[in-house]
C-alpha cells in the first residue's frame, strides 16, 4: 500500500495527500477542477513551511514531499496502482455514489475504498460498488496535519481485515483511530453538529452576538474555538448538509437546520473557504473580525 489516491483536493483532501505524502506515500490528488489542484498544493507547500518553522520538519524533506504528490484531474488516470483510495469530495450522497461506482470500476480488485464522509452512511456508500467489505470510512478531522484523529467507521459489510488494515494504517500516520459503527454523523458529528446548529439558533434568536457565544463557548466549556468559528471553519454547506444526514437519518426534527444556516449558504456566504460567514476572512490577516451582518445586535 505505497500508492494512495486521494479524491477532492478541497479543505480536507489537501490536507490528507499532505500526511501520506509526510509519511511516505505517494499520492495522487484527483480534482475535476484545476484550480483547487493548484490551491490545494499551494495550500500544502505553506504548511509544510510552516512545519518547518516550528521545527517538526527539516528543512530538506519539503521538496521530496511535495515530490510524492501528483495532480491528476480524471479518476481514471489517478487510481490505478492505488492499494487505497480515500474519497474527500464534496458532501453530498450522489456525488459520492457517483464517485464510488467509478471508483470501483477503475481500481484495482483488491484496492480497499474508503471515504472521509461527516455522515454519509457508508453502507450506502459501498452498496454503489462490487466490493463493500472493502469499503470503510476513514473520517480525518479538519486541520489534518495536526489533529490526531481518524474516527474509521465499520460499513455493515465491511470486512474484520480491512479494518485492521486501515486502523494500523493510521497509527502508521501517527494518528489515533477510534472505531465507531455505521449511524448517522457517526459519533463526532452527531454530538458536534447539534450544538453548532444550537449556537446558530441562538444568534438566529437573538440572544447574545456572535462573539458572546464563542466567548461563553471558550471561557466556559475550554473550548479552543467557538461553535460559530468552528463552523465557518468547517464550511457552513458541509454543516448544513450534515444537519440534513442527520435529520432525515433518524426522522427527528431535533436536527433540523437553522433557516439562518439556510440562509448563509443559500447567499454563498460558506465560512472561511468563501472568505465570508460568521466571521470575515482574508489572506495574511489573524485578526477574526465578525461579519457586518451580525455586527449590529438584532432582537428576535
Ligand atoms: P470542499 O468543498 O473543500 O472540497 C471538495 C472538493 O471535491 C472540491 O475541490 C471539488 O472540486 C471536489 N470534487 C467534487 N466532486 C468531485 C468529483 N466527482 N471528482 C473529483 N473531485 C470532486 O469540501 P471538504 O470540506 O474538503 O469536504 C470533503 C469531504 O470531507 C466531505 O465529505 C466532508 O463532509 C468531509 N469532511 C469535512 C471536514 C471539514 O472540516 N471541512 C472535516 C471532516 C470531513
Amino acid at each position: 500500500m505505497n500508492n494512495i489516491a486521494v479524491i477532492g483536493a478541497g479543505t480536507m483532501g489537501n490536507g490528507i495527500a499532505h500526511v501520506f505524502a509526510q509519511a511516505g506515500f505517494t499520492v495522487q490528488l484527483v480534482d475535476l477542477n484545476a484550480n483547487q489542484l493548484e490551491k490545494a498544493l499551494a495550500t500544502i507547500t505553506k504548511n509544510l513551511e510552516r512545519q518547518v518553522q516550528k521545527n517538526i520538519l527539516p528543512a530538506n524533506a519539503v521538496a521530496d514531499i511535495l515530490k510524492r504528490i501528483h495532480p491528476v484531474h480524471q479518476i481514471k488516470e489517478g487510481i490505478t496502482e492505488a492499494g487505497l483510495i480515500i474519497e474527500a469530495a464534496t458532501e453530498n450522497e450522489s456525488v459520492k455514489l457517483r464517485i464510488f461506482h467509478e471508483l470501483d470500476e477503475n481500481a484495482l480488485p483488491d484496492a480497499i475504498l474508503a471515504s472521509n464522509t461527516s455522515s454519509i452512511s457508508i453502507t450506502k456508500i459501498a452498496a454503489a460498488t462490487r466490493r463493500p467489505s472493502q469499503v470503510i470510512g476513514m473520517h480525518f478531522m479538519n486541520p489534518v496535519p495536526l489533529m490526531k484523529l481518524v474516527e474509521v467507521i465499520n460499513g455493515y459489510a465491511t470486512s474484520p481485515v480491512v479494518t485492521d488494515k486501515i486502523t494500523a494504517l493510521t497509527r502508521q500516520l501517527g494518528k489515533t483511530p477510534c472505531l465507531v459503527n455505521d449511524y448517522p454523523g457517526f459519533i463526532s458529528n452527531r454530538i458536534l453538529m447539534p450544538m453548532i446548529n444550537e449556537a446558530i439558533i441562538s444568534l438566529q434568536e437573538g440572544v447574545a452576538s456572535v462573539e458572546v457565544i464563542d466567548t461563553i463557548m471558550k471561557l466556559g466549556m475550554a473550548h479552543p474555538m467557538g461553535p460559530l468559528q468552528l463552523a465557518d471553519f468547517i464550511g457552513l454547506d458541509t454543516c448544513l448538509a450534515i444537519l440534513k444526514v442527520l435529520q432525515e437519518g433518524f426522522g427527528n426534527p431535533k436536527y433540523a437546520p437553522a433557516a439562518l444556516l439556510v440562509n448563509m449558504v443559500a447567499a454563498g456566504n460558506l465560512g472561511v473557504k468563501s472568505g465570508a460567514g460568521f466571521y470575515t476572512y482574508s489572506s495574511g490577516s489573524k485578526e477574526l473580525v465578525v461579519s457586518e451582518n451580525f455586527k449590529k445586535p438584532f432582537k428576535a
